[in-house]
């Protein structure tokens, strides 16, 4: 999924333009004016997306999501020179907010669309750190490298593949919502992404749907519980191999959904091989998974209320009570319902 074509073609039009900031406020301005662009609670901006029912923030704030959703759980300070993967950057507020966090970051952005980037150098994120992921985008407008920021601007699943990553001990995820568009919430595009992360990296998304949590179960991450910013339900942390110190900040998951992960065809992940399906496919490929698993299960299979309501062999539930976290729990009830 994209941005607004709207926006996405007002600001292409701007990007014929010299840069100046003359130009650049018209942009802002005309953005604002047919609701392309909408300013959220803390005073900075978002833009619509191909459905304009969702934003490309919530309402909280863009910057205050780039700040409490990423830059502050992954606690990006305490590493001298982390290595960032900032997934879907759009306009850069998460890479802002890193970099005002650890002056010392190294980001790889990667952002789909150009217009995006650009949409960048037009708003004035109210954090110093904006200016030097401006002057990343506007080399990279120039065609010129920068090693401490690069820009790829491609589909995530062509980066993925590059044989110049780095390792990282941060990733930021910030795709649109895995239910409109799952494309970066498959098994196969997150292995990739567990195998370019450092032992004790760590990967930050705002999603909390339970086929995503259940797809990074599936590649080895430990899942843990992450701060709600702006929605009812949590974030997500998910930690490769976990230090000492991380462990002593997992926290468990709802119950409901570790059960719903483990037991319940919602738990279902997405697929996608070779990395070359669209969203549609993808929706369509885990249904038909959902109805072979309940075909599988024939009269074992809970229903998703029941699963909701604990309401499942006592052997299952106990589990839930031992000393382990929301992925070894899973994994272990899986293993004993799909067993007997
Ligand atoms: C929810 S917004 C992220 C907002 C962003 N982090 C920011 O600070 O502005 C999702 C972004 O992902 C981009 N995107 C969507 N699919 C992508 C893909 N397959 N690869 C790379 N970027 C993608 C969209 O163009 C959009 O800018």
């Amino acid at each position: 999924m994209l941005p607004n074509k709207k926006a996405l073609d007002l600001i292409k039009i701007y990007m014929e333009k010299d840069f100046t900031s003359k130009n650049l406020k018209e942009l802002i301005k005309k953005l604002i004016e047919s609701d392309l662009l909408v300013k959220t609670e803390d005073g900075t901006f978002t833009v619509r997306s191909e459905d304009p029912e969702e934003l490309m923030h919530s309402r909280v704030g863009a910057l205050t999501e780039g700040i409490e959703k990423f830059a502050v759980p992954s606690k990006v300070e305490s590493i001298k020179n982390p290595k960032i993967l900032d997934l879907c950057s759009g306009m850069g507020y998460n890479a802002v907010s890193a970099l005002h966090y650890n002056i010392n970051s190294e980001i790889d952005m990667v952002e789909y669309s150009k217009e995006m980037l650009f949409l960048s150098l037009a708003l004035d994120i109210p954090i110093k750190e904006h200016f030097i992921v401006k002057n990343a985008i506007s080399e990279f407008f120039k065609g010129n490298l920068n090693q401490k920021i690069r820009i790829f601007n491609e589909d995530a699943r062509i980066t993925l593949l590059r044989k110049d990553l780095k390792k990282y001990d941060y990733v930021f995820h910030d795709a649109f919502s895995p239910a409109n568009d799952p494309v970066l919430y498959t098994v196969d595009f997150l292995k990739l992404i567990y195998e370019t992360m450092t032992d004790s990296g760590v990967l930050i998304s705002y999603s909390s749907s339970i086929p995503f949590r259940s797809a990074l179960v599936n590649c080895g991450f430990i899942i843990s519980e992450g701060p709600a910013v702006g929605r009812k339900r949590g974030a997500t942390l998910a930690y490769k191999n976990p230090d000492e110190f991380q462990k002593k900040n997992i926290k468990r998951i709802p119950e409901a959904d570790e059960r719903l992960i483990a037991l319940s065809t919602v738990g279902v992940p997405f697929y996608d091989k070779n990395l070359d399906l669209n969203s549609d496919e993808i929706i369509k490929n885990r249904e038909i998974d959902r109805i072979n698993l309940k075909n599988l299960l024939g009269n074992k299979c809970y229903s998703t209320t029941r699963i909701k309501a604990g309401k499942i062999d006592e052997k299952l539930l106990k589990i839930q009570n031992e000393n382990l976290n929301s992925s070894e729990i899973i994994k272990k009830m899986k293993k004993i319902y799909f067993e007997y």
